[in-house]
């Protein structure tokens, strides 16, 4: 049986150069898919509010939306390194707040760690989750649940001064007590400079390749999710188009009366002389 990962095996990784895959799973089915693919890695990020919820982003996700997918998500992958992301607002006020809904990760949804978005604003966060015994994540470059003071869905760290700020942040992560990083939507140049620099794994979606793993939406890479495609993924399926094939078939088959055919049904135990006897009694 396959063995659940550690942040220590993670670390070890990165020290011998051996880059972790990662993806992220909301539901119990596609979670189990990821352990018997022999994935490194699952999130269970908060992008969940547009894959499997249909909102235009992640801001409306609350703590017991995430917290009931890690529970499915943990039956699915009961051996892979399970991450729970902290949806919005469910650290933003203090650090309190911060690690009491880090901790029911944890207690809820067997959680090995939890991932939180932003450098230096946050750094007191990352401390205070860390220092209850928590193996924490940071999450910089393009931050999802801040993307309206991003402008939008927009790379990071592409001109000297922000790149800068993003180096400073990734440093500060570390000295707070994050266990990895992961960079999004940042050019390669960076993600390669920040993961030489720094001890802790560094992981990369968008982010290019020179950096200890990399991180894929499973909705993106299966062909599941339809609103928009980011440059930076690679479709390895077109599931949407197998499933809607499959639908129209079915269709088909149940306005032909084509389906169910004899193999699916459970026939009768008594005889059909029986069966009539019994029917004339109610008409
Ligand atoms: O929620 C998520 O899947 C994420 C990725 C976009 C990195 O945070």
């Amino acid at each position: 049986m396959k063995k659940r990962k550690t942040i220590l095996n993670l670390q070890s990784m990165k020290e011998k150069g051996e880059k972790a895959s990662w993806i992220t799973a909301y539901d119990f089915p596609m979670a189990s898919f990821a352990e018997q693919a022999d994935l490194d890695m699952i999130l269970v990020g908060d992008s969940m509010g547009m894959v499997v919820m249909g909102y235009e982003g992640t801001v409306p996700v609350t703590m017991d939306d995430c917290i009931s997918h890690c529970q499915a998500v943990r039956r699915g992958a009961p051996n892979t390194f399970c991450v729970g992301d902290m949806p919005f607002g469910s650290y933003q006020t203090s650090d309190e707040e911060a690690v009491r809904n880090a901790v029911r990760f944890l207690k809820e949804a067997d959680m090995d760690a939890i991932k939180l978005e932003g450098g230096k604003r946050v750094l007191s966060r990352i401390r205070a989750i860390s220092d209850a015994g928590i193996v924490v994540c940071g999450h910089i470059g393009l931050t999802p649940q801040s993307s309206g003071q991003q402008g939008g869905f927009k790379a990071q760290g592409r001109d000297v001064e922000s790149a800068r700020l993003l180096i400073e942040d990734a440093l500060a992560i570390q000295e707070a007590g994050a266990r990895f990083l992961l960079l999004e939507a940042v050019p390669p140049e960076l993600t390669e400079f920040i993961s030489n620099k720094l001890d802790i794994p560094v992981y990369s979606i968008g982010a290019g390749a020179p950096c200890d793993g990399q991180l894929i939406i499973c909705g993106d890479m299966l062909g599941m999710f339809q609103a928009f495609t980011p440059k930076f993924v690679k479709k390895y399926a077109n599931v949407a188009e197998v499933i809607i094939n499959a639908m129209k078939e079915y269709v088909d088959d149940v306005k032909q009366v084509r389906f169910p055919e004899d193999k699916h049904v459970y026939h009768i135990k008594d005889s059909i002389e029986e069966f009539n006897t019994m029917f004339d009694e109610f008409r």
